[in-house]
């Protein structure tokens, strides 16, 4: 399974991919409004780093303007994927875009419904949220089975990318069902790599060797 990083936060992004773990970048219009800067230099810098699939999202809501935006995000970089969002415009936009050859991701899927219309329309990456989904009492990873299974049904080509990651256990579950790809911000990918016996252990390995040292010396 793919492990990308949802954040426009150039640093956090240099220290991660650093580590070899990261195949790419989701970046939304909140996450790219906190960042200083330029926004289309800051995408331009990330794909640098990564040299994987990076997302930049429009914002126009109309299918003349997404297309216009979608345009213009693709000559950032060649590694930038279009994101638009699950509407009629969208997964219109979603089409034209794909039948030109640029890859797609629609993003605020919240159903399987909504997961199927974008496989449809050619979507490179289908996101849907989670984290959004158990925030109102609806089990996100529940629609990642079923849209799974749609799409192995199917032989659908597009990736399911689960987004709105909180913790761990979505990036676990998320394998076990597999999905594709994992988008989480910086601190859920360091939660990975935390376990209470490892640092108990290391310390214990540590100490051990030291004590060993001190008799030899
Ligand atoms: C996905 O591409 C989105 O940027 C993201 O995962 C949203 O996550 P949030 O619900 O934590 O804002």
């Amino acid at each position: 399974m793919k492990l990308f990083i949802d954040t426009g936060n150039i640093k956090d992004i240099e220290t991660l991919a650093a580590i070899g773990i990261i195949d790419g970048v989701t970046t939304n219009p909140s996450l790219l409004a906190k960042e200083p800067g330029d926004y289309r230099q800051n995408l331009k810098k990330i794909c640098d780093i990564v040299k994987g699939p990076v997302s930049g999202e429009v914002v126009a809501t109309d299918f003349a303007g997404m297309i216009r935006e979608g345009h213009d995000i693709a000559t950032i970089d060649p590694h930038m994927v279009i994101k638009v969002p699950l509407t009629r415009d969208g997964i219109r936009a979603c089409k034209a875009l794909a039948g030109e050859g640029h890859k797609v991701n629609v993003t605020l899927v919240f159903s399987a419904a909504q997961a199927l219309l974008a496989a449809k329309a050619g979507a490179t990456f289908v996101s849907p949220f989670v984290g959004r989904l158990d925030d109102v009492a609806t089990n996100g990873m529940e629609l990642i089975r079923e849209i799974v299974d749609i799409y192995d049904n199917y032989e659908f080509k597009t990736e399911v990318l689960v987004a709105s990651c909180r913790h761990p256990i979505h990036i676990v579950e998320a394998a076990r069902m597999g999905a594709d790809v994992c988008t989480c911000p910086p601190s859920v990918i360091d939660q990975l790599f935390n376990h209470p016996l490892t640092n108990i252990g290391l310390e214990k390995f540590l100490k051990d060797w030291e004590k060993a040292q001190a008799v030899k010396a």
